[in-house]
């Protein structure tokens, strides 16, 4: 993938240790993870920045900041993680509560998508799961074209959750 990317309104670009504050806002709230495992700390954070930069260059995807284009805001996070089939990626995104509603989290990922079609690795498939008490992440789902196929149990959230998928060959 060519990093960075851009939509009408948003820059998605490699996660930078300086972007901690901003992310925290996000992964550190938990209104913002409550379907998603659950607020992270800054160490845990720190980590997780340190892995997303080195996922992209081993994988050739992986989980970019996103920016409001007008004022350069960190708004969100959005991307893919490794999946257990390596053909696979895991479509993720979480915003800043403040900037839900606003057609963002359709917005960047349908670019994650369109880009990791365009210049992407081997990854044929684009997988994601769905807590079924939080339906504005299936509309996103459903607005980029990624379509139901069915329930499954996670280990991590103990609990059935909805499964996406869209074949991007
Ligand atoms: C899920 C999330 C990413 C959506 O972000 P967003 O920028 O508000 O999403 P969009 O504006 O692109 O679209 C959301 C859609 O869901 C709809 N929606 C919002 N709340 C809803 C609800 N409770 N029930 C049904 N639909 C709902 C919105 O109306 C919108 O649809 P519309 O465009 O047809 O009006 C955001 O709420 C978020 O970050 N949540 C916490 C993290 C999360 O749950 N991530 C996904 C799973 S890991």
């Amino acid at each position: 993938m060519t990093i960075p990317f851009e939509t009408d309104r948003l820059l998605l670009r490699t996660m930078q240790a300086d972007d901690l504050d901003a992310v925290y806002e996000i992964w550190g709230s938990p209104e913002v993870m409550k379907y998603c495992g659950g607020a992270s700390t800054k160490s845990q954070i720190q980590c997780s920045i340190k892995f997303y930069r080195r996922l992209q260059n081993e994988k050739g995807y992986s989980v970019y900041t996103v920016l409001l284009k007008e004022n350069s805001s960190i708004i969100g996070v959005c991307g893919f993680n490794p999946a257990e089939n390596e053909h696979e990626a895991e479509l993720l995104y979480h915003f800043n509560q403040l900037c839900w509603g606003k057609g963002y989290a359709a917005e960047a990922a349908a670019a994650c998508v369109a880009a990791l079609r365009k210049n992407g690795p081997n990854v044929r498939k684009i997988i994601a799961a769905v807590d079924p008490a939080n339906p504005a992440s299936g509309k996103v789902l459903r607005k980029i074209g990624m379509t139901a196929a069915g329930m499954k149990w996670f280990e991590d959230t103990q609990q059935e959750e909805l499964c996406y998928e869209m074949e991007l060959a």
